[in-house]
């Protein structure tokens, strides 16, 4: 009966208080049934009442079929329109909201007396701050305060909420309140012994030979060995490489300085500019992720200007207000970054509310593709089970647990490799298939010859049919970095990310040095035409170490190592065309061609008769 009273005075309470509110009731939007696992109700039992929530409001996205099919068309080496990337006014066009939507929602805002702060340029999503007290009332909600456990950040969420019933269709998702969206594990620092630092060898070792300390201390020199990254600066002034911080995280410069006199003292004076998004006064807090970030984009991508972009705040943890901020930033920018790298990831949202979150980010990736942009983010260091944020070591449960953003179809996901000769799948490395975003067509020959190998292996613990990540690896264990003075081991896939935006941002280069467009989305390139650039990965694994589940790093694509790791001098003659040409010639040299046919000829022999008919 309390409870029944209680609805009552909410669903009446608008009506009291607004003058223009249409009589409808509120209806159920998002119910958790219980307090999702790895958070708990803070302790210090916060009052909350007056503490003010930004809310945003989403939009349903209104032409996204149109809006897709536009970028797989600009990013499709094949296609006519292959690097006619679109204007901020195009994709505004493209990606902007319903009109009644946006007006059935403001109407009812206003209703209630509250006025839009701020709009996204392309208007698919605003934001409203409502005293806590006003959105429980208006939302049938609950806000309180709860804790993650593994981080110890705070956040302000409800178990449930409800909209009027007619507004349903004119939203995709209000946040925050029912996503609980906590980070997954980030890379890990170790911090390294004295004598190590300084008993580094600096033999100046010819640019193609790599060091043998390679196998176990990646710095600059052994990226740029391995991979055939020049060292001669870029010279585009329209280049540019963006590097995301998110929960207030950010770089120091100093650890830059030193990591640059020690590694690449020819450009030991390179800087990265410092930006904060979304009006955030925050200056960040250096963390060992900022520093590797920034010391493996300035420290690779020579000349390049790198820009390190601020979102969030320490106190509220790494949250998708932060990839939203970021995301509608950067499509505000009348010439966004050629490439950007994130080194933080979320588990795949399995809960209704926030699912609709990251389809609508999904979606802005997509846009900021068909601007020319290449999104890159890390895998995960979950291997393939994943779903390490709740502190389960998912071994007793499926299915696996993905990684977001790695799973939306529209960016490049980076996974990590380790050792030299031959270079292995690091087990960390977070690979499978989203649970919701179906598998784009682009890698649908690449990832179907994995399926098959894969029998019943993992069954049920994965989505056949969804999208397979990552794209693409490059080593990610044991990277040389500073930070606060000291010297470490960075591990994750979160060193591999900054590693391979560095090596499209110095390919961009050439392209504009050429005058054309550059890369922008990458995926459809990489699965077609420089599939022949990437250096296979055979052999490790992302099996979990206890109970063994997971996938092997395999011939062809593999949800370890995608593709396997760029060459750079391969990928640059893909993109200049002499890829086909040298391709061949090389084969000729080494007598590859012949076996290569014979197999073929074998093959469909072979088929044939087990077909019973001889064509
Ligand atoms: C990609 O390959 C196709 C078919 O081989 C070719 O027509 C096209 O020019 C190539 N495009 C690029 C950008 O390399
Ligand atoms: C809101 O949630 C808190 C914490 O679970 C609970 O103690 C309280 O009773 C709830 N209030 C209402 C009105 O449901
Ligand atoms: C968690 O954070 C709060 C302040 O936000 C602090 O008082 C508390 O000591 C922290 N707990 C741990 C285990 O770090
Ligand atoms: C670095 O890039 C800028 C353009 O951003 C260019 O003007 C300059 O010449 C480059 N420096 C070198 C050493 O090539
Ligand atoms: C960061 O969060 C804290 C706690 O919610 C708040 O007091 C502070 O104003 C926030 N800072 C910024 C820059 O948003
Ligand atoms: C598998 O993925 C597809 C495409 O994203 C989705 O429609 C389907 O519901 C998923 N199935 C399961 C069991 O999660």
């Amino acid at each position: 009966m309390l409870a029944a009273g209680l609805l009552v005075t909410l669903v009446l309470a608008p009506l009291v208080l607004g003058r223009n509110v249409p009589r409808s009731e509120l209806l159920p939007r998002s119910q958790l049934a219980s307090i999702p696992s790895g958070f708990s109700i803070n302790a210090r039992a916060l009052v909350l009442d007056d503490h003010a929530l930004h809310l945003t409001i989403g939009f349903p996205s209104n032409n996204a079929e149109a809006l897709q099919a536009t970028l797989l068309d600009v990013s499709d080496p094949s296609s006519t329109n292959y690097g006619q990337h679109l204007s901020k006014a195009e994709v505004a066009r493209l990606a902007s909201p319903r009109p009644d939507s946006v007006k059935a929602i403001t109407d009812w805002l206003g209703g209630h007396g509250l006025s839009v702060e701020s709009r996204s340029y392309s208007g698919e999503t605003l934001t409203v701050r409502v005293p806590v007290a006003r959105a429980n009332a208006i939302l049938a909600a609950n806000f309180t305060a709860y804790t993650h456990d593994t981080t110890n950040t705070t956040m302000i969420r409800t178990l449930s909420y409800s909209l009027p019933a007619y507004l349903h269709d004119h939203v995709a998702f209000v946040y925050p309140t029912t996503q609980f969206d906590a980070p997954v594990r980030l890379g890990a620092a170790v911090e390294l012994a004295l004598s190590l630092r300084q008993s580094r060898p600096r033999r100046a070792d010819s640019a193609s030979a790599v060091p043998a300390s390679c196998a176990s201390s990646i710095n600059p020199r052994c990226l740029q060995a391995i991979y055939g990254i020049p060292t001669t600066p870029a010279t585009s002034s329209d280049n540019s490489l963006y590097v995301s911080g998110l929960g207030g995280e950010s770089a120091n410069p100093n650890d830059l300085q030193t990591f640059l006199a020690q590694f690449r003292p020819d450009i030991k004076h390179g800087s990265y500019a410092s930006l904060s998004v979304a009006g955030s006064s925050d200056p960040g807090i250096p963390s060992d992720e900022g520093n590797c970030d920034t010391q493996y984009t300035v420290g690779l991508a020579t000349n390049v200007s790198v820009t390190y972009a601020i979102a969030g705040n320490k106190s509220d943890g790494v949250t998708y207000s932060d990839l939203l901020n970021t995301v509608e930033y950067l499509l505000e920018l009348d010439q966004p970054p050629l490439v950007v790298t994130t080194s933080y990831v979320f588990d795949e949202p399995d809960s209704y509310e926030s699912v609709q979150m990251a389809l609508t980010l999904c979606n802005y990736y997509a846009q900021l593709g068909l601007r020319g942009t290449s999104v890159i983010f890390a895998s995960g260091d979950g291997g393939a089970v994943g779903g390490v944020s709740d502190g389960n070591n998912g071994c007793h449960r499926a299915p696996f647990v993905p990684s977001f953003p790695s799973t939306c179809p529209f960016v490049t996901s980076v996974g990590s490799t380790q050792g030299i000769n031959p270079e292995v799948a690091a087990k960390f490395s977070s690979g499978g298939f989203s649970h919701i975003f179906s598998r784009p067509s682009y890698q649908d020959h690449a990832v179907n010859a994995f399926l098959q190998r894969q029998g019943n292996a993992n069954a049920g613990q994965y989505n056949v049919s969804g999208r397979g990540y990552p794209d693409v690896a490059t080593q990610g264990a044991n990277f040389n970095i500073h930070s606060g003075g000291q010297a470490y081991d960075f591990t994750g896939t979160s060193a591999s990310s900054p590693t391979f935006a560095s090596i499209i941002a110095l390919v961009n280069d050439r392209l504009l040095v050429a005058g054309r467009s550059p890369l922008g989305f990458l995926n459809p390139f990489l699965y077609s035409n420089a599939s022949v650039a990437f250096n296979d990965i055979t052999s490790g694994d992302n099996r979990d170490p206890v109970c063994g589940a997971g996938f092997n790093a395999e011939a062809g694509w593999d949800a370890v190592t995608g593709l396997g790791t760029p060459d750079f001098n391969k990928l640059l003659n893909v993109v200049t065309g002499r890829a086909v040409n040298e391709q061949l010639q090389s084969s000729a040299a080494h007598g590859l061609w012949i076996p290569k046919l014979m197999y073929t000829f074998i093959w469909t022999f072979t088929a044939g008769l087990l077909c019973g008919s001889l064509m």
